[in-house]
């Protein structure tokens, strides 16, 4: 287990989160339940936050927001004094309304709607991360009629690719995210905006991947993207002044993956400075002021996710599975990637696993599943079982699906809980439903 000083088993064996006893969470709000751990993540947001003030200096870390977007992680993210990514106009509302400071945003998507550029633009927001031409257009455009001009950063494709622990330096250019520095189309594309009169070109944009925990594919990928600005410097004699490297640093879900302390991120995000040092020195440039889209690494460990189990099937010689009153409208990541996820039983969480048992959710469909071969003690019906590392692309990624409800979300802290996701009722379902007289 990802045990830390806000998440541990206590005195009688129950997994405790923030200070507070998973068992009494379930009791008092119910379950399914999100449950966010506010130090945690409060905890990331400054590693990353102090890292680049200390060791680099100019430079902003801009909380990748669709890990988990709500009001109350903008709220945060603004008290931490970090920015924020989001990629779509519902993200960028929730954080207007949320009261963050807009030119800390950066927008970014590979179809951003007329409507969505409109807004940002109403909005302020203080950079655009431009990914095709017609976007550098009809921004341009807009910009004109407002008599403004946007600062915009451009996404491109330096070739590498990282998958969770692996990556390739020849990544493919077939890729609907950014322009290829190999192929020259992301030379075109620095053409196309620097022509722009309302478009100002700060610099450039790549995100490589998620979940990654190969350090040196971000060092690769960071010393191509400072070779491609030296030579838009000799070429065009265009100084980038700004380099956004994304995010996808790894976060623990299972014994397989690497586990990383507050300090572990900061040695993570050393190597990746001390690669942009050395690129700059080797390719003339100034230091480009630094930023990175840190999403999952975030808010992924700092949620679980709490169930009640209902059904126990066991399917002789074969499997068993242990039904949750969640599944994939909580979380949809094992049925869209096959993700691994950790859980143990959390009032008896002291208790030696016994058992491989596939978690099910309670949808009508085969492979609703929350994982497969989870190691466990024996469960029985009514036990409250915590899955750990959900808070990134679970509640983001949730639906209604079946006409379940979206569990609520909990911020816990110092032995408190608060909701910052309401419960939703069924009456919420069919608020936009439309009967038509003729249907009644
Ligand atoms: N910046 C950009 C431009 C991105 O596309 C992403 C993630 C991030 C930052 C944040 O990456 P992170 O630090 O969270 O790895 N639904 C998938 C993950 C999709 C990630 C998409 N982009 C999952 O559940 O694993």
């Amino acid at each position: 287990m990802n045990t830390r000083k806000t998440l541990y088993i206590n005195k009688e064996g129950h997994l405790t989160i923030g200070g507070c006893d998973c068992l009494t969470l379930a009791k008092e709000f119910g379950t399914p339940l999100y449950v966010f751990d506010e130090d945690y993540l409060r905890g990331m947001m400054r590693t990353y936050r102090d890292t680049i003030a200390t060791e680099y200096g100019d430079g902003l870390v801009l909380y990748a927001s669709k890990a988990f977007s709500c009001e109350a992680m903008y709220a945060i993210a603004k008290q931490e004094g970090i920015g924020a990514d989001v990629v779509s106009g519902g993200e960028l509302y929730t954080a207007m309304k949320a009261g963050f400071p807009a030119e800390k945003i950066c927008l970014h998507g590979n179809n951003k709607l007329p409507q969505e550029i409109g807004y940002a633009l109403d909005c302020g927001v203080g950079l655009f991360a431009i990914d095709n031409p017609a976007e550098a257009d009809l921004l341009d455009g807009e910009c004109a009629k407002r008599g403004t001009v946007q600062d915009v950063l451009l996404r491109i494709n330096p070739g590498v690719e990282a998958h969770t622990h692996k990556f390739v330096q020849t990544a493919t250019p077939d890729s609907k995210f950014g322009f290829s520095v190999q192929s020259g189309a992301a030379e075109e594309m620095t053409r196309h905006i620097l022509a722009k009169k309302h478009l100002r070109l700060r610099g450039f944009h790549c995100h490589i991947g998620s979940q990654i925990f190969e350090k040196n594919s971000f060092c690769i990928a960071a010393e191509k993207c400072l070779a491609f600005m030296a030579d838009m410097k000799k070429t065009l004699g265009f100084r980038a002044d700004c380099l956004n490297l994304g995010g996808g640093f790894g976060i623990w879900y299972t014994d397989e993956d690497e586990k990383f302390t507050f300090e572990g991120y900061a040695a993570y995000l050393r190597a990746l400075i001390g690669a942009v040092k050395e690129g700059c020195k080797k390719y003339g440039l100034d230091l480009p002021k630094l930023m990175i889209e840190p999403g999952r690494s975030i808010v992924g460990e700092a949620g679980i996710t709490l169930y009640t189990v209902g059904a126990i099937k066991e399917i002789k010689g074969i499997r068993k599975y242990v039904a949750v009153d969640g599944g994939m409208f909580d979380n949809p990541r094992f049925c869209l990637y096959g993700s691994k996820y950790t859980a143990v039983l959390a009032g008896r969480a002291d208790e030696q696993p016994t058992e491989l048992v596939s978690v099910a959710g309670k949808c009508c469909e085969s492979g609703d599943l929350i994982g497969v071969d989870l190691n466990l003690p024996a469960a029985r019906t009514g036990d409250i079982l915590a899955v750990l590392s959900t808070g990134a692309y679970n509640y983001s990624m949730a639906s209604n699906y079946n006409r379940n409800l979206i569990p609520p979300a909990v911020l816990v802290k110092d032995g408190k809980a608060e909701y910052i996701v309401k419960p939703q009722s069924y009456e919420d379902l069919v608020r936009n439903d439309v009967l038509p007289e003729r249907l009644k």
